[in-house]
């Protein structure tokens, strides 16, 4: 039987030299006369995103240098491609593993803008989607749902969480292989003008590439993002709590401390989303704090502080969570 051939719309935009489909602060069309590794780090201010990238997120130092590794490569193909040297677009396709709240879904993000800067895509955004935007629940819903996405991340980057639940062998007539087809092959046609991240747990991942060689052979980058030590975590918190206006006040740092030794050892620990979620429910119980005192005059300090008491009061003291 003759398989389908999908085309995605959308691909058949000019390539990335286009002024529209420019960078804002990039010039494409300067990139494309740029013949040192230099030039093109400036026109395509490609550094800006890497720097941002490494003071913005804690830890991850090996994502961290296999993101510049990449952006190396990218920039070398660029030069590359201006000497005529290269034809053909390097397949970008990458796999993120790691554990849930380890930074996959921030990092893709970074990964698009690097892409569009270096005008590996026209427009940089990112399409994040799960297996259930991709498939049916009926016979023939799975193509047009399938395209539906592909067609809005024409252009970008489509991020696969937990990609693996596309394939469900105990299911022989599972609707998830269709999306698994159209996928590979709009990978593969189209990959001058889409990059997919898949992103879920490793070892299930790797699961998944040996049951679908088809999709691991597309796959040209692996990335593995390590579980955060304890001080990164708490520096992870102390960095959204400034994001938000927020600081520990005295105690409370070494009160969330605690609290993360006590909170990773339980279930559902979810690393950089964990601490995400603490905080908020300090915030919470700040609040309600403050909220009592209806009288007071509510200085800066007041309303910026965390008390060890607003982190003490979690269940996870308790034995909870
Ligand atoms: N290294 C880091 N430094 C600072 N903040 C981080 C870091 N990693 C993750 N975060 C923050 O933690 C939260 C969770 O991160 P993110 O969503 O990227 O993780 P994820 O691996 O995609 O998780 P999930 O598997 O749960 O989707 C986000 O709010 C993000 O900003
Ligand atoms: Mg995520």
């Amino acid at each position: 039987m003759s398989r389908p051939t999908y085309s995605i719309p959308g691909s058949t935009a000019p390539p990335a030299s286009a002024p529209a489909s420019a960078a804002p602060e990039a010039d494409a069309s300067a990139v494309a006369n740029a013949r040192t590794v230099n030039e093109v780090l400036a026109q395509s201010q490609v550094e800006a995103v890497m720097d941002e990238l490494d003071h913005d997120l804690v830890g991850l130092k090996p994502v961290k240098q296999r993101i510049r590794d990449i952006a190396a490569l990218l920039v070398i193909d660029k030069l590359r491609l201006n000497l005529g040297l290269s034809s053909q677009t390097p397949s970008l396709h990458m796999c993120f593993t790691g554990n849930p709240g380890t930074g996959k879904t921030t990092v893709a993000l970074r990964m698009a803008e690097i892409l569009h800067r270096l005008g590996y895509v026209r427009k940089g955004h990112l399409v994040a989607v799960t297996r259930d935007d991709l498939v049916g629940q009926y016979i023939g819903h799975t193509a047009p749902k399938t395209k539906e996405v592909l067609k809005k991340a024409m252009g970008g980057v489509l991020f696969i969480d937990e990609a693996y639940y596309l394939y469900r062998p105990e299911n022989e007539r599972d609707y998830g292989q269709e999306a698994i087809e159209i996928l590979l092959q709009v990978m593969e046609n189209q990959r001058e003008d889409l990059v997919v991240i898949l992103a879920g747990y490793k070892e299930r991942m790797d699961t998944f590439f040996k049951s679908n060689p088809g999709m691991s052979s597309r796959i040209a980058h692996h990335l593995d993002f390590p579980d955060y030590t304890p001080p990164e975590l708490l520096q992870i918190a102390e960095k959204m709590l400034q994001q938000q206006n927020y600081r520990f006040g005295p105690g409370a740092r070494e009160a969330f401390d605690e609290y993360l030794a006590l909170r990773i050892s339980q279930p559902h620990f979810a690393n950089a989303r964990s601490v995400r979620n603490a905080l908020d429910r300090a915030r919470l119980r700040q609040a309600s704090r403050l909220f009592a005192e209806r009288d007071r005059v509510l200085t800066e300090t007041d309303l910026t502080t965390l008390t060890p008491e607003d982190i003490r009061a979690s269940r996870v003291f308790a034995g909870g969570r």
